[in-house]
């Protein structure tokens, strides 16, 4: 029998999720298919009740909904419940499982893009407080490979303590302003932007002046439209590596997938379709 899998989210209209599970599913013979619901927020708690009537094999949730959805499940997992988010449900013989992949995800590219280097002994540092940077943030305190140092700059600064006084990491992090980052950058071997800042349509601008960075750094944008963010730019042209977030977006689908399913999907044709789409 044919399973039905989606994306609940509004606006969903842009989602590249369809097509890259679908394509997943056809490359694998797995008869499902994959839909993009498009609900209004007055509309979302009849919405979910209603994919559980219909019995739905999975889910992923997107941007407005990832903290509404939460009560709404049978259960949530641990981690998911630290970051206090979810962006994947499973449906386990009825009862409706939500687990974040958006963490794993992203440490799972940026772990691909140190090749043969690791996340250990390196000092880290996030820009950005919000959902993303949470996800990010707690997934790297509990990495296996133990970074030296994960802090977190925010143009609120407040947020950034919070957060960390939140996260029962080992891992010793500080909160520090945008000015106290860049002045502070030559100590960070792994720059992580994990707000909205530099976004199409507004490609000029950027979240940190990497004046300071240090050589051989790593700089890492979990945005991916476009590809090479002015962040990124600005890093290459000092000799940085550097990382955009098609990995990100790719591997917390592909992990949603592999949930679902129980098969791994095929990272690069994955990759290939979203990077096609965006073309
Ligand atoms: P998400 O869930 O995508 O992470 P969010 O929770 O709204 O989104 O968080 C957005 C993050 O981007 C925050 O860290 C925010 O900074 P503030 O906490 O100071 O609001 C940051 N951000 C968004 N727009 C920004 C801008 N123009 N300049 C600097 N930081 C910005």
């Amino acid at each position: 029998m044919s399973k039905l899998y989606g994306l609940v989210g509004y606006p969903v209209g842009h989602s590249l999720s369809p097509i890259m599970h679908n394509d997943a599913f056809q490359r694998l013979k797995i008869n499902s298919y994959y839909h993009a619901f498009h609900i209004e927020p007055n509309q979302f708690s009849k919405a979910v009740e209603g994919l559980k009537a219909l019995g739905v094999s999975g889910f992923n949730v997107t941007i407005p909904y990832k903290v509404d959805i939460m009560p709404l499940l049978d259960e949530v997992d641990s981690l998911a419940q630290a970051i206090g988010a979810v962006n994947t449900v499973v449906n386990d013989n009825g009862r409706y499982i939500g687990y974040n992949t958006d963490g794993q995800g992203y440490v799972a590219s940026l772990v691909q893009a140190l090749e043969n280097d690791s996340l250990e002994n390196k000092r880290i540092l996030i820009i950005g407080a919000g959902g993303a940077a949470k996800a990010i943030f707690y997934t790297l305190a509990v990495h296996s490979q133990k970074p030296v140092e994960i802090s977190i700059c925010n143009r609120t600064v407040e947020k950034a303590e919070l957060l960390i006084k939140h996260c029962p990491t080992h891992v010793p992090s500080f909160a520090l302003s945008v000015q106290e980052a860049e002045e502070q950058l030559e100590r960070f071997d792994v720059v992580i932007n994990t707000t909205s800042v530099g976004m199409s349509p507004n490609i000029e601008e950027t979240p940190l002046n990497l004046d300071l960075l240090k050589p051989g750094a790593l700089v890492s944008d979990i945005i991916y439209n476009p590809f090479e963010t002015k962040l990124l730019a600005s890093a290459k042209a000092k000799g940085a590596q550097t990382h955009n977030g098609i990995g990100m977006f790719v591997l917390q689908g592909a992990l949603a997938f592999e949930k679902w399913t129980g098969m791994f999907p095929n990272q690069q044709a994955m990759e290939a379709i979203v990077r096609d789409s965006l073309k």
